[in-house]
């Protein structure tokens, strides 16, 4: 199936964009993997026909944003993210009238209906930058609470009011567990995703989005780490670290609409250019401001 994934990809200019907790053999196939910045930028940047994107809904729908002309296609059209939905658009309106200057910054993750009530998007790793180039003072973080408050603490200069959305898999991980974890490698580093709950935030080592948390492990002397984040990230940090040992809390972390993304559906959404993500061109016009305007002053 691999060998005739590659043969479709040269015969109809495909090109594979895939999430770090997407599966392994999503990861093999693929042209990029990386995390949900540097998806983006790619798929801002690609010039082939038809994206398969192997990720979840709003990701799909990012590249679809940024690539109107192109086909782009999710192997499961199902793969969602729960916490894209986590915010009343009532909300969003009360708070704009709250407050006159107010930036409403939205995590990538997100529908493309909330994305088009966005002044700004961001990504785990360039949401701090973002947040602190802005001019607003008042900003409101929708839709991931976790995130938001570790954004918060790091630009104490602007006021944050935190929408309450999370993501269910990494708030799931537990104080308790990730202890446990330390108490049995004391020398490990904590590596965390800043979308677990902060008294996890508090005790770690490292607080990076997945693309940075690869690269800290990589570059790091130290020869095991604890890995606070969705198991997906694994596959990579083995590859490239054969001689070093990576812990996950347990349970482990998993996201259940990621690993939808398996090498069959791939193969059939390729052979057959099925699961086409299509966004309206209203909403369209609207949700490409803010991940424009991310891509701008996330560079
Ligand atoms: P990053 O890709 O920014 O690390 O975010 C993780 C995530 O949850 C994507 O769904
Ligand atoms: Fe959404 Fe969490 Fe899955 Fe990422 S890991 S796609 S934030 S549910």
């Amino acid at each position: 199936m691999k060998e005739q994934i590659q043969k479709l990809k040269k015969e109809k200019n495909a090109v594979i964009l895939t999430h770090y907790y997407a599966p392994a053999e999503a990861q093999e196939v693929a042209d990029y993997v990386g995390d949900s910045f540097y998806l983006a930028k790619i798929a801002k940047k690609s010039t082939a026909d038809i994206i398969v994107f192997c990720g979840v809904s709003f990701m799909g729908e990012s590249a679809k944003i940024l690539n109107p002309d192109k086909k782009v296609l999710m192997p499961e059209l199902t793969a969602d993210c729960p916490m894209a939905h986590m915010v009343s658009p009532g909300l969003i309106q009360k708070m704009r009238e709250k407050y006159e200057d107010l930036a409403v910054v939205c995590y990538i993750n997100s529908t493309a209906e909330l994305k088009c009530q966005s002044d700004v998007c961001v990504t785990s790793s360039n949401a701090i930058k973002i947040v602190r180039a802005l001019p607003n003072k008042n900003i409101f973080f929708i839709p991931d609470r976790n995130l938001g408050r570790y954004v918060a603490e790091q630009v104490p200069e602007k006021n944050i009011i935190i929408n309450n959305g999370y993501c269910p898999i990494h708030a799931a991980i537990t104080k308790r567990a990730l202890l446990e974890l330390k108490d049995k490698h004391p020398s490990a580093p904590i590596l965390i995703h800043p979308e677990c709950e902060s008294e996890l935030l508090e005790i770690a080592d490292y607080i990076g989005s997945t693309a940075e948390i690869i690269d800290y492990a990589a570059k790091s002397e130290q020869s095991e780490f604890i890995i606070c984040t969705e198991d997906g990230v694994e596959y990579k940090l083995e590859k490239d670290n054969p001689e070093k040992k990576f812990y996950f809390p347990s349970p482990r972390p998993c996201c259940g609409d990621m690993k939808l993304n398996t090498l069959s559906s791939i193969y059939s959404v390729l052979k057959y250019e099925t699961n086409e993500v299509h966004v309206s061109e209203d909403v369209r016009l609207k949700a490409q401001r803010p991940l424009d305007r991310m891509l701008e002053l996330g560079r």
